[in-house]
């Protein structure tokens, strides 16, 4: 098979296209022909996209851990079926889907979104997932709560904002000047340009905050929540001192592969409540090329390969 692979640790220079052995499926596994892969562009800077959990090289890696494509074969004990049009994250210390084909665990795989596309659905994968987890499993936002979400042209950004609105939230997004009319047909009441200055001064008495820009334990954002509210972090753990001192929980969490939550997202996608926001597009030959645009300004949404 054809597969964007990097034979050392490094950034988007060490990727070349090329020839790859195809996997085969082991037990519980589905072979999924790729026909589309988002990409994670600080993938490339993480431990355990190059080193196994024991410490041993992982070279050569393939990147692009989120997948949408049609099972090929199913390994013994996997529930799925030759055919089936399946999407997932994939672990990161695993091989990911830029490539013609990958295996992967069949429980972290869900049917696809009929009413999506394969990149639709390869670019709902890891951001759609993290949203979710992020807003209901860790902040189990409710009905009326007034929800800011820093970030919110963002690839997670983008479902944070018609999650929260989904589930009856007033939502408030963050972002540049250039994310206002997308941001607020997803459904966010308000935007602020973040680019225009320290957070409003108005923005406050939040019950939660979400950072889906991976901007770190700033200031602004705490006294943006009213005491008791909560903070979920994407990009690392909080101070817990100056979360004592606003009164506030903040939580840090990495969003795990889940097949049951993509699949209440793709009921959602099919409701007409949930659109997927694909950013950019490269055929995966130039996947070297989509990597590098990850230091560039670029559309809102994910960026994603097209395989198949
Ligand atoms: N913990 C987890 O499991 C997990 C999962 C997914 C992602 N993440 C992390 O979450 C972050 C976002 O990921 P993503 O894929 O959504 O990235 P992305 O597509 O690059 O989106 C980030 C958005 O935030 C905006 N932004 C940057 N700084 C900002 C600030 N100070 N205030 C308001 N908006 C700001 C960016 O705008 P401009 O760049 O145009 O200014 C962009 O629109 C990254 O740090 C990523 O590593 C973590």
């Amino acid at each position: 098979m054809m597969a964007l692979r990097a034979h050392a640790r490094g950034g988007p220079e060490q990727l070349v296209y090329e020839s790859a052995p195809r996997p085969s499926p082991g037990p519980g596994e589905a072979l999924v022909r790729v026909h589309a892969a988002a990409i994670t562009f600080a993938e490339l800077g993480w431990d355990e996209t190059w080193t196994r959990q024991d410490g041993s090289d992982r070279t050569p890696i393939i990147p692009g851990h989120e997948v949408s494509g049609v099972v090929e074969e199913a390994g013994p004990g996997c529930a799925l079926a030759v055919g089936d049009e399946v999407y997932g994250l994939i672990d990161f210390d695993r091989d990911g889907a830029a490539a013609q084909y990958v295996t992967v665990p069949g429980d972290v795989l869900a049917r696809k979104p009929a009413g999506a596309t394969h990149e639709q659905a390869a670019a709902m994968a890891l951001s759609a997932l993290t949203a979710w987890q992020a807003l209901v499993d860790q902040a189990g936002i409710e009905q009326g709560e007034r929800v800011l979400i820093i970030g919110a042209p963002g690839g997670v950004g983008v479902y944070a904002v018609q999650l929260a609105r989904a589930r009856g939230a007033e939502v408030t997004g963050t972002g540049r000047e250039s994310g206002r009319e997308l941001v607020t047909r997803l459904g966010a009441q308000r935007f602020l340009d973040y680019t225009a200055g320290p957070l409003d001064p108005g923005a406050s008495g939040f019950d939660v905050v979400l950072d889906a820009a991976g901007a770190g334990d700033d200031e602004s954002f705490y006294r943006a929540l009213r005491p008791g509210g909560r903070m979920i972090l994407l990009a690392g753990p909080p101070d817990a001192d100056r979360a004592k001192k606003h009164e506030v929980h903040a939580t840090f969490f990495i969003v795990t592969p889940d097949g049951a939550e993509l699949a209440a997202l793709a009921a959602l996608v099919d409701k007409g409540e949930l659109e997927p926001v694909v950013g950019q597009r490269y055929p995966l030959a130039e996947g070297r090329t989509a990597f590098e645009s990850g230091s560039r300004p670029r559309p809102p949404g994910k960026t994603v390969l097209l395989v198949g």
